[in-house]
């Protein structure tokens, strides 16, 4: 057995190997975006400053979130949660909860359903678990906060108070909870079933010989989660079938995933996400799902679960802490010799994720020697995860912090430096660039800023008793569209248009913006498009994760529009002036379709169903393969610009300006693009300042599962953030466009260290920087 799986993975590998080879030399017509999407050059509302469709919604309270769904009969639930990291748990008095009033069920691992684990996040499409455990199967308690037991009252406060009776004993055994101490003993680790390792000429000889050189390891802490909205599910079963109002970044993921723990078919579950207060890579499939679904089904009870603030902290993974080597060496000039970027994170044996943080190196710098590895220490702890940039946003804070010491060295303005090291192709995988146009961004966010007011000299500018300093950092992230995109698109007789695609709105202005895209594709005013999401039974397979909805989508669109156009050109007989041409003859415009050649010849889609007698047509499509994303080399930047002033006697630090300057290919929409840009950079001004778990390495507990202890920006510690792009369309994506969701965050905790160290002369190397590091 074993050795059949080993031939049929080796196998598996090499013709991997062979096709991918295969997309890297095929010719670019061949491949999705080898011919530039039309809608680039199509002028209309793509572009413009549009509002939220959904905001008057949000502002009135219609818009219903997960935890707003009444059900009849509903019932509410609380969490008990494990306090050891490790062991079993010996023995557990539930009795008195089960006494308690209003209580319904109370449910443990001796009485809970027999379950399937569930599949982890990318070990299959729609995977989406946080871990791989099983749950609540047995007695193992496998870190400190897993959930042991579910209580279903008839009220909340009911269901949180007889979690306070449960008396539970265990069998505690030693756990590695010290992150010194576990990364004496790593492994290699692997990120989309790829090592983690790449090594481009011998990087150690390379840097040893370089005249000049940094050398410097960085340090980043333990991340939670804290979306606005709290994790919650209201939940109920329809004989055997699951009906989840979820809070999810992945509707058909979490449906699928829910059946195979369940043991049912996919089309059983029927996940809806119509609106998500924030995911950030945090609101996928955990637990607390599966547990009160469980029980809903022994209490035969609808079920509603809202975990508490520090119940996030419990049951959902965050960013698990870092330690990163950063070597440069360079010629006197600033070229890159030798780049090296290498180190450990913790991660648990149960996860798949051991925060990537080599990824926004490999296409960074022009080095003729590169080394990236990311080795992974086993911890007992809550699963890490996906958090906003996962990899780029820690990553950057090392290289970019790295690349500015070496500016020092050097004696070389640090943009400079950047620009002297610009690639010509991919450095690591020596792919074509689709479109980088990051020394433009430079450029217009330098003269924006006022760079050149800055003096390179530390502690050169003083205001009173603050210190004033500037710093700037590259921000990147790659450009993604994950395969099984796919909508399913109908016109009405009125010339109506719906799409339906299971992609999610959780604040970006998906919607708002996907209604654009798709407005402007059919030459039809936004009134007359209706975009539905956010339900696992529309078509696709789509995450809103890594950036990558808006080319998922648009390239799921532009599939149905073309299948659309198709069906309509042939009811276009009998006198229709578009009789006989093909997709390729024509295009949309007012609401209807011409001869690209002669818009005159033009008829209506309305009158094209009225001749033809028919009420709506319906056609459904799916997007190509997201080959291109093999062919070239492609990825979003930004040049981010801080300033910081640091209190000389108290040694706290304040961003008193910042500047994203971005190249992110078109922008969709400016109004919520610039707020998707703000708000990754307010998160990374939290990196930077503020964000830390603090975890008790004795006992692998979280000790500051609040708002009140886990510091994140409020307003006054935001100041104005300017945002500007290029706005030069990628010719090799769905609009040009490429995400904006994470970009923002990448680059600024970096930023904001190098304006600290010239502002003060102090070079800190381990986030956040917090005042006492200044003092
Ligand atoms: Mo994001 S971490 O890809 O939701």
């Amino acid at each position: 057995m074993n050795i059949v799986k080993t031939v049929v993975g080796a196998v598996q590998g090499a013709a991997m190997a062979v096709m991918e080879k295969a997309v890297e030399v095929a010719p670019d017509q061949l491949l999705p975006g080898g011919t530039p999407d039309p809608l680039i050059a199509s002028p209309g509302i793509i572009g413009q400053a549009v509002s939220r469709l959904d905001g008057p919604q949000k502002v009135a309270g219609s818009a219903p979130f997960a935890a707003e769904f009444a059900l009849d009969e509903m019932v509410f639930a609380a969490l008990a949660y494990s306090t050891i990291a490790k062991g079993r748990i010996a023995s557990m008095d539930v009795a008195e909860a089960e006494r308690a009033p209003g209580v319904v069920l109370v449910m443990t691992h001796l009485d809970a359903p027999k379950l399937q684990p569930p599949p982890l996040f990318m070990t299959a499409a729609k995977a989406a678990s946080g871990d791989s455990l099983p749950i609540m199967q047995d007695d193992r308690v496998n870190w400190n906060g897993q959930p042991i037991a579910i209580v279903l009252a008839e009220t909340q406060e009911q269901a949180d108070y007889a979690t306070s009776l449960i008396a539970v004993r265990y069998d505690v055994e030693p756990a590695a909870t010290i992150f010194d101490v576990a990364k004496q003993h790593t492994h290699p680790g692997s990120f989309q079933g790829k090592p983690l390792l790449l090594e481009v000429g011998d990087a150690e000889a390379a840097f040893a010989a370089a005249p000049v050189k940094v050398d410097a390891v960085y340090r980043t802490p333990r991340h939670n989660h804290n979306a606005i909205e709290l994790h919650a599910a209201t939940l109920a079963w329809q004989g055997d079938d699951l009906v989840v109002h979820d809070s999810v970044q992945g509707v058909s993921h979490v449906a699928w995933s829910l059946a195979q723990v369940f043991g049912l078919k996919e089309e059983q579950v029927h996940v809806t996400s119509p609106f998500v207060g924030g995911g950030f890579g945090g609101k996928t499939l955990w637990q607390h799902q599966v547990i009160a679904a469980a029980a809903a089904k022994l209490a035969k009870r609808p079920v509603r679960i809202m975990l508490s603030r520090e119940g996030v902290y419990r049951v959902v993974g965050g960013r698990a802490p870092t330690e990163q080597r950063v070597a440069l060496g360079a010629q006197p000039d600033g070229r890159l010799d030798a780049l090296l970027h290498t180190g450990v994170v913790a991660m648990t044996t149960h996860n798949a994720l051991p925060e990537p943080f080599v990824l926004p190196t490999q296409s960074a710098y022009a080095a003729d020697a590169i080394k990236l590895d990311v080795q992974v220490a086993d911890i007992d702890m809550l699963a890490n995860t996906f958090m906003r940039a996962p990899g780029e946003s820690v990553g950057t804070f090392a290289l970019e912090c790295a690349i500015d010491e070496l500016a020092v060295e050097l004696g070389i303005d640090p943009i400079e430096l950047r620009i002297r090291n610009e690639p010509a192709k991919d450095p690591t995988n020596g792919r074509p660039l689709s479109s980088r146009h990051i020394v433009e961004a430079w450029r217009a966010g330098a003269q924006r800023f006022g760079w050149s007011e800055r003096s390179g000299v530390p502690r050169s500018r003083r205001d009173g008793e603050w210190l004033v300093g500037m710093g700037c950092a590259t921000a990147t992230y790659p450009y993604y569209r994950m395969p099984g995109g796919a909508a399913r698109l109908t016109l009405a007789r009125d010339g109506h248009a719906t799409v339906e695609i299971a992609g999610h709105e959780m604040g970006m202005g998906t919607a708002t913006t996907q209604t654009m895209v798709t407005a402007q594709r059919l030459g039809l005013p936004m009134d007359d498009v209706t975009f539905a999401y956010g339900d696992s039974k529309f078509p696709g397979t789509v995450l809103a994760g890594g950036s990558q909805q808006s080319a998922a989508i648009g390239a799921s669109v532009s599939a149905a529009c073309k299948a659309l156009v198709g069906e309509l050109l042939k009811l276009c007989d009998g006198d229709s002036p578009l009789k006989g041409l093909k997709f390729d003859d024509v295009r949309c415009r007012d609401a209807g379709l011409c001869k690209a050649d002669e818009p005159q010849r033009f008829e209506t889609y309305a009158a094209i169903l009225a001749r033809a007698k028919r009420d709506e047509l319906r056609v459904e499509a799916s997007a190509p393969p997201p080959l291109e994303t093999q062919h070239w080399s492609m990825h979003s930047w930004g040049a981010m610009f801080c300033e910081v002033r640091v209190n000389a006697i108290t040694g706290e630090p304040r961003v008193s300006r910042f500047l994203g300057s971005f190249d992110c290919g078109r922008i969709l929409n400016a109004k919520t693009a610039r707020s998707q840009f703000r708000g990754g950079i307010i998160m990374g001004l939290g990196l930077a300042l503020m964000e830390e778990t603090q975890f008790d390495e004795r006992n692998g507990r979280i000790m500051n599962p609040s708002l009140a202890e886990y510091h994140v920006p409020v307003h006054l510690d935001v100041p104005e953030i300017d945002v500007i792009w290029n706005d030069i369309p990628d010719p090799h994506t769905p609009m040009g466009a490429r995400g904006v969701g994470e970009i923002g965050i990448t680059g600024t905790g970096a930023a904001v260290a190098n304006a600290i160290y010239n502002a003060t002369g102090r070079r800190v190397r381990e986030l956040p920087i917090t005042l006492d590091k200044l003092m």
